[in-house]
């Protein structure tokens, strides 16, 4: 629960901002300034990641919602790792602390510049989008004389329920691969020697309100992985996205971080996927 003075608010005719008044900070930063509620953020990320106490998990930022290096570092400081989606996404991960093995880059359009640098730096997982961009990565982990770490990301034809804009796992999405070729992709990648498969990707959308696509998404996910678990091809991590949405109408109802886990289909319950070992400091 945020504290009182948490976010923003009025006191007689001043706006505050986590107690501090906005026209302090516009005197002393000058304007247009940006001012962002450290409380708020703060309150909203222990909320979603203690949801998660009883499951190994890692709450990963999608930098593209605000790259701002004060509040890439501050996700930071909380023990939230890094979701990058371009290259330049990463160098702000890495410029606000975040080591290589705590960032994991997704995006249908990864540059070639991009893709090497993320080879090179051996993120924590680049999520693949298409069979040839698994070829590709592979590629050029050989030509670097290395292993990249790899998840694939499924399009679980899912509807977000939210803004059609904002939707990313339906059909007609240009997001992921739907399941048989998801599961084609990752029997292509574990024989390919520079690659390693590590986790399997789903984000269906933004500004999420209701469980039934998170339990749709992670359902497709879920089972894929169990399946591919029976034979032989074991993953470190599912990687779930995407945002709970926030209330935008006084009496919106939307779905509160607590009462994510329980959106989970049972099968992801009971013991959880395993995260890496942590390594360096
Ligand atoms: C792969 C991925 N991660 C993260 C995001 C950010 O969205 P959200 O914060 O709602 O999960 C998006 C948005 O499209 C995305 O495609």
């Amino acid at each position: 629960m945020a504290d009182p003075v948490s976010g923003f608010h009025a006191i007689g005719g001043a706006l505050m901002c986590d107690g501090v008044a906005l026209d302090a900070i516009a005197r002393a930063a000058g304007t247009p300034v940006h001012v962002y509620s450290a409380a708020v953020i703060r309150d909203r990320f222990r909320e979603l990641d203690a949801a998660f106490a009883d499951y190994p998990h890692r709450c990963h930022y999608a930098i593209k919602a605000n790259a701002t290096l004060a509040i890439v570092r501050l996700m930071r400081q909380l023990g939230a790792r890094a979701d990058a989606n371009s290259g330049g996404e990463i160098e702000v991960a890495l410029r606000a602390g975040f080591r290589p093995d705590e960032i994991v880059f997704t995006g249908v359009g990864k540059s070639r510049d991009e893709l090497e640098r993320a080879i090179a730096l051996g993120l924590h997982a680049i999520n693949a989008e298409s069979p040839g961009e698994v070829a590709r990565i592979d590629a050029m982990a050989g030509a670097q004389g290395t292993r990249a770490r790899v998840a694939v990301r499924v399009n679980p034809d899912v509807d977000a329920e939210s803004h059609p804009h904002i939707s990313t796992g339906h059909r007609a999405s240009k997001f992921g691969m739907p399941v048989d070729a998801a599961r084609a992709m990752v029997r292509d990648l574990v024989r390919r020697p520079h690659l390693q498969i590590v986790g399997l990707h789903a984000h269906v959308g933004s500004q999420i309100t209701k469980r039934d696509p998170i339990l749709k998404a992670a359902e497709a996910v879920t089972s894929l992985a169990r399946e591919l678990s029976a034979q032989g091809i074991q993953l470190e991590h599912v990687d779930l996205g995407g945002g709970l949405g926030i209330a935008y109408e006084p009496n919106q109802t939307i779905l509160p971080p607590a009462d994510y886990p329980a959106a989970l289909p049972a099968a992801l319950r009971p013991t959880g996927p395993k995260p890496t070992p942590h390594t360096g400091p």
